[in-house]
Formats: C-alpha cells, sequence, structure tokens
C-alpha cells in the first residue's frame, strides 16, 4: 500500500518519539512491501516561533494532500503561565482537530501483565482491564465561545453540543462496542448540565439501533472515581471533549505510565494519529521520553488503513519490548535505555530480526 503521512512532530519530546515512530512504520514497509512517505510540516509553538500562527496554512495543506496525520505533540512552557499570550501552541492542535473534522478521539487503554506492578492500583484490580474511550473531540466547552470582560474580572467559555455532533461519535462507539464486550458507557453530568441531558437523550434513542449492546450512564465525578475502584467494569466510554480529556489522563495510569497511550482521531475523511501525553518540556532532548505512545499510535494508523496484521505485528513488538523490560525509565526507574535504544529494538523486533536482547 502506498500512504503518504503527514508528520507533525510539533514540540517537547514530540520530535523525538515521532521519530521512533517512524523508524518502526519503515520497519512495516520494508517487511510487508509497502510504501510510506512522509511530509514533514510546523505545528505548535514550533510555528509560532517561525510564521507566527501554531497551524500555518502550508501545514494544513499538507495534512489536506496527505493520506493521515501522525502527530507529537504541542506545547511550550513559555505560554503556560502567560494568560495573555496572543497565540498559544494549542490552538494550532485544536485548529487542525476542527479543521480535518476529527469529531472522534479513540483512546484505547491496554494492561500489560509485566506492567501490572507498575500501576498505582492493586493488580487484582486491573489485570484484564481493556477500556476504549471514545472522546468527542470538535465541540462543547474547547470550542464554544469565549469571552474576557475589558476589566478581566469575568471570563466565560460556552459549552455546545447539537443532536449531530453527539450522533455521529455515537455511532461509532455503538459499533466499536459489538466489535468489543458490547457495553457502552455514556459519562456526563446530566444531573447539572443542559448538554448533558441532550447526550442522553441522543445516545439512549441511538441505542434502538444497536441491541446487542447494553448501554448504561455515569456521572463524570463518579465515573473519575469508577475508574479507580473498578476500571474492568468499562467497555466503551463515550463522552464529550473535556470529560474525556480529563478521564483519558486517568485511565492511561492505570496501565502504569501515560507514556503508553496512543490515540486515533477520525472524522468522515481525514485521520489524525497522536500520543495523549503532552509535550513532556522537562525531557526534552534527553532522550528520556517513551516512544511507546508514539509507535502505538503508528499502529492504529495502519489499522486504519486495513492494514491490521502490520498494526499487530508493532503490537506484538511493544509487548514484547515491555516484557524483555526494554524500556525507558517512566517504566523502570532504573533503566538505562533511551528513546532510541527503546525505538530501535522495537524496529528490529517489527523486522522480524529479534536477534539481539536486552544484555
Ligand atoms: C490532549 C491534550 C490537548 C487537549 C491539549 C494539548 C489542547 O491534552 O490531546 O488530550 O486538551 O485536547
Ligand atoms: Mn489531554
Amino acid at each position: 500500500m502506498q500512504l503518504n503521512i503527514a508528520v507533525l512532530a510539533g514540540d517537547g519530546i514530540g520530535p523525538e518519539v515521532t521519530n521512533e515512530a517512524i523508524k518502526v512504520l519503515n520497519a512495516v514497509a520494508a517487511r510487508f512491501g509497502h510504501d510510506f512517505t512522509y511530509s514533514h510540516a510546523l505545528l505548535g509553538a514550533c510555528a509560532i516561533d517561525k510564521y507566527n500562527e501554531p497551524l500555518p496554512q502550508d501545514t494544513l495543506n499538507t495534512c489536506l494532500a496527505a493520506d493521515a496525520v501522525l502527530l507529537g505533540a504541542v506545547g511550550h512552557p513559555k505560554y503556560d503561565n502567560n494568560p495573555d499570550a496572543p497565540v498559544r501552541p494549542e490552538q494550532g492542535l485544536l485548529a487542525i482537530r476542527k479543521a480535518l473534522n476529527l469529531f472522534a478521539n479513540i483512546r484505547p487503554i491496554t494492561i500489560y501483565n509485566k506492567l501490572i506492578p507498575h500501576s498505582p492500583l492493586k493488580a487484582d484490580r486491573i489485570a484484564g482491564v481493556d477500556i476504549s474511550i471514545y472522546r468527542e473531540l470538535t465541540g462543547g466547552i474547547y470550542f464554544g465561545q469565549k469571552s474576557l470582560s475589558e476589566d478581566k474580572t469575568v471570563a466565560s467559555d460556552l459549552c455546545s453540543y447539537s443532536v449531530q455532533e453527539i450522533e455521529q461519535i455515537a455511532h461509532m462507539a455503538f459499533k466499536a462496542a459489538q466489535n468489543r464486550r458490547k457495553k457502552v458507557t455514556l459519562v456526563d453530568k446530566a444531573n447539572v448540565l443542559e448538554t448533558s441531558r441532550l447526550w442522553r437523550r441522543v445516545v439512549t434513542q441511538i441505542s434502538g439501533e444497536y441491541p446487542d449492546v447494553a448501554l448504561d450512564f455515569l456521572f463524570v465525578d463518579n465515573a473519575a472515581m469508577q475508574l479507580i475502584l473498578n476500571p474492568k467494569q468499562f467497555d466503551v466510554m463515550l463522552t464529550e471533549n473535556m470529560f474525556g480529556d480529563i478521564l483519558s489522563d486517568e485511565a492511561s495510569v492505570i496501565g502504569g505510565s501515560i507514556g503508553l497511550a496512543a490515540s486515533a482521531s477520525v472524522g468522515d475523511k481525514y485521520s489524525l494519529f497522536e500520543p495523549i501525553h503532552g509535550s513532556y518540556p522537562a525531557a526534552t532532548g534527553k532522550g528520556i521520553a517513551n516512544p511507546v505512545a508514539s509507535i502505538l499510535s503508528a499502529a492504529l494508523l495502519l489499522e486504519h488503513f486495513g492494514l491490521y496484521t502490520e498494526g499487530a505485528a508493532i503490537k506484538e513488538a511493544v509487548t514484547t519490548s515491555i516484557e524483555q523490560d526494554y524500556c525507558t525509565t517512566d517504566i523502570n526507574p532504573d533503566s538505562t535505555y533511551s528513546t532510541s535504544d527503546v525505538g530501535s529494538y522495537i524496529e528490529r523486533l517489527v523486522q522480524g530480526n529479534e536477534a539481539f536482547t536486552n544484555t
């Protein structure tokens, strides 16, 4: 298969981890006879530095012309504590999600047996956890009207959702559940928010089209607690943009590290794949960032194009690397393996050339 992949490595550790994902994609191409090409473009703080805007038109054009987008991370500390910054790196990420209409962000939470002792939760609570979070990505409070009063004493962010926005991701979540354990949990705050009550109405109606899938509801505060108390109860979690952002960070550490968690953002036409972690400024350039989330994002990309054997080869290689304790220090504080050591190990495993060990 021929795939032209737009690569937006972004800021902080983004370029380092994305580099490893590309190594692994090239290993897949070599082993399975595919032709992957890459078009690199700037997004986030690096784009602001060069063009004064977080999503330059050139970058958008590169993405629109590509088959898929592989994204690293965006964000820079110089903006984080500066409420007056006129442009922010994150605006680029939000703008690309919107421009490509990537309304569904899918965040799988997988537990590796080897990492169970690394989880902040007790082993019996997490063995066997397998959750797929369906986070709405182009609506809600992230995109509602913002305002700040002239004297800067009152601010507001509007949260709004339309029936159509809810329907399109709900169908995806139910279809995903049909191929999994056939349960969708809608997470909301329907005891307080009008938008949440709309979500409940629309999702309940749609559930009628999927009689084989059970639907239940959870308030987001309770969901945050249940993820810690009994994460095994969840199959597909369906939720709005901000709740999904928060719950997916929480859920990712159940598996031992946010550095393992990948995501796929899809819409009607375009698709983008990125780790759920951020730009991790403190680790930038140190070679300590975990490349696995980016590598697994590449696996999701391949699966999106029907390359399931190839995606599975990457996932197996990642599992082997973890079992072999070939990990960065977020997983094993005593490890001496760098970002590129781990990427190269997975690359070799994917090439089918696992003739070297971790000794
Ligand atoms: C994520 C990130 C982004 C979000 C930020 C960087 C805007 O946290 O992808 O989860 O909140 O969506
Ligand atoms: Mn987030």
